[in-house]
């Protein structure tokens, strides 16, 4: 590939970028392998966690036990997201990620090498910490280090990376499982931080972070090598400076009641954050094995859930090509329509299947029904890969003025935590009752999602991060390109 630096073709500048972008997006990326690693590692390691510890019967507290082994993750990503938007403007984006690896590192050894279920639950909230400062910083960092025609896919490589993780997690869960290494499933996580504190170390600092902190001359070099060319870089840091002094001496506070814009950008955020886990996409993850087994398909359970997260990963490269093309707004409607439909027909397929509706996995048959239920669940998943899954992470990152933006991304981040540990808690017992009624919820939800991104959310494809605020000084809906 050339990379000649002095040379101003398109087609070179375009390539010069890439290269560095992809880089950077994927050392990143680790953090979304830890975030995903983490949603798949105790699924699997539930069972051989409860023998360890004595939790099997359902004596006592056990289940209660059970259950805040496998939360407590969701409390740590919710208050290290929160937390990170502060974090993410002092010591920067970059030194948050490299934070994030240290606190899942911590965390990951703790689990694997726990004598109590304590134990097990502080260092669970540990490597949550650990993935709620990912969650903020890695998306964060890959927008503001990506050039504009590039953004879309680059913070998507974020997604694929957590669905990478979901699925090695899964994959590595069918071997782990029965052999009773649930420890050494821990500890391998650990492996996954390490990488992102040595990946990120040897990468820059955010040129947007450089500017605000008056790093002028570093935030060129790093534009020069993200922007492709010298003259692109001098733009582009001309605006990022230009905004960091109108902006200067803005805090959140201020920022937010200065107008119109921040409120209705900050409502898209968390709105789209929450309804991205109410859409239902973690009751398929996290309870698949159940829903499966309750359609009949008793012994392959683990090994269709397995399928179920690399089908999520592979349909992620569609979102990754048509991100930039296509643009944010018809992927992110077409897509949560689709996975609308896929659930409509899993609840009416469930309608014919009433028995097994409501929990009953006497039977070892699957019926057309079952088979129904399962292809429209797959088609779900599709369907959110291309859409509400890298779109939701995308959209948060690049909609908030460079003043506030770190701020803001950690709450939209938290809100996203806080509907995931909802969707935990909820959904199981939802799942038991009638996992039909549940689909049924979940098509409401993202029924309200399509009108909710339709009336309020611009499309950004190829602007400025400097310019996409404007979209909502005015009227959000008119301004929609
Ligand atoms: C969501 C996760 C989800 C994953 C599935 C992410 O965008 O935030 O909660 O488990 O997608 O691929």
């Amino acid at each position: 590939m050339p990379t000649n630096p002095t040379s101003n073709s398109p087609k070179e500048v375009a390539s010069r970028s890439a290269q560095y972008t992809v880089a950077v997006a994927l050392v990143a990326g680790l953090g979304g392998v830890m975030f995903g690693y983490d949603i798949g590692v105790i699924a699997d390691a539930k069972k051989g966690v409860e023998k360890a510890f004595g939790l099997e019967t359902n004596a006592g507290n056990n289940l209660l036990v059970i259950q805040t082994i496998v939360s407590s993750v969701l409390a740590g990503s919710f208050l290290g997201a929160l937390s990170a938007g502060r974090l993410c403007d002092k010591i920067g984006r970059r030194w948050t990620n490299v934070w994030g690896g240290g606190f899942f590192v911590v965390g990951c050894l703790g689990c694997a090498l726990a004598v109590t279920p304590s134990m097990m639950i502080a260092f669970r909230v540990v490597m949550g910490i650990g993935v709620g400062f990912s969650s903020v910083a890695g998306p964060l960092y890959i927008a503001e280090i990506a050039a504009p025609w590039s953004r879309g896919a680059m913070v998507s490589l974020y997604q694929l990376a957590i669905t990478v993780g979901i699925f090695l997690a899964m994959l590595l869960g069918i071997w782990l499982t029965p052999s009773d290494l649930w420890r050494l499933a821990f500890g391998l996580g650990a492996i996954l931080g390490a990488g992102l504190i040595l990946g990120m170390l040897a990468m820059p600092p955010s040129p947007r972070w450089l500017v605000g902190k008056g790093r002028d001359t570093m935030a060129l070099s790093v534009l020069k090598r993200t922007m492709g060319s010298i003259p692109a870089a001098e733009e582009e840091l001309e605006a990022i400076k230009q905004k960091v002094e109108e902006e200067s001496g803005t805090n959140f506070l201020k920022a937010l009641a200065s107008g119109r814009a921040l409120k209705v950008a900050l409502v898209l955020a968390i709105g789209l954050a929450f309804l991205q886990q109410a859409s239902g996409i973690n009751a398929i993850f996290y309870y698949a094995p159940e829903i499966i087994e309750g359609i009949g398909l008793k012994d392959i359970e683990f090994k269709l859930t397995a399928a179920l997260s690399l089908v999520n990963l592979l349909a992620t490269f569609i979102a990754i090509y048509l991100v930039d093309r296509m643009g944010r707004r018809p992927l992110l409607i077409g897509g949560t329509i689709l996975m609308m439909l896929g659930q409509i027909v899993v609840g009416i397929a469930y309608l014919w299947l009433p028995e097994m509706g409501t929990g009953d996995t006497t039977t070892n048959e699957v019926s057309i029904a079952g088979i129904i239920i399962l292809a429209a669940i797959f088609v779900s998943v599709i369907a959110f890969a291309c859409s509400l899954g890298p779109l939701v992470w995308l959209v948060i990152s690049e909609i908030f003025p460079a003043g506030v933006r770190s701020v803001c991304v950690g709450l939209a981040s938290s809100a996203n935590w806080v509907g995931n540990f909802f969707i935990a808690q909820g959904s199981l017992s939802l799942v038991d009752y009638n996992a039909g009624v549940a689909f049924w919820i979940f098509a409401g939800f993202n029924l309200f999602t399509i009108a909710f991104v339709w009336y309020l959310m611009p499309e950004t494809k190829g602007v400025e991060l400097e310019k996409i605020e404007d979209f909502f000084k005015g009227n959000g809906a008119k301004e929609r390109a």
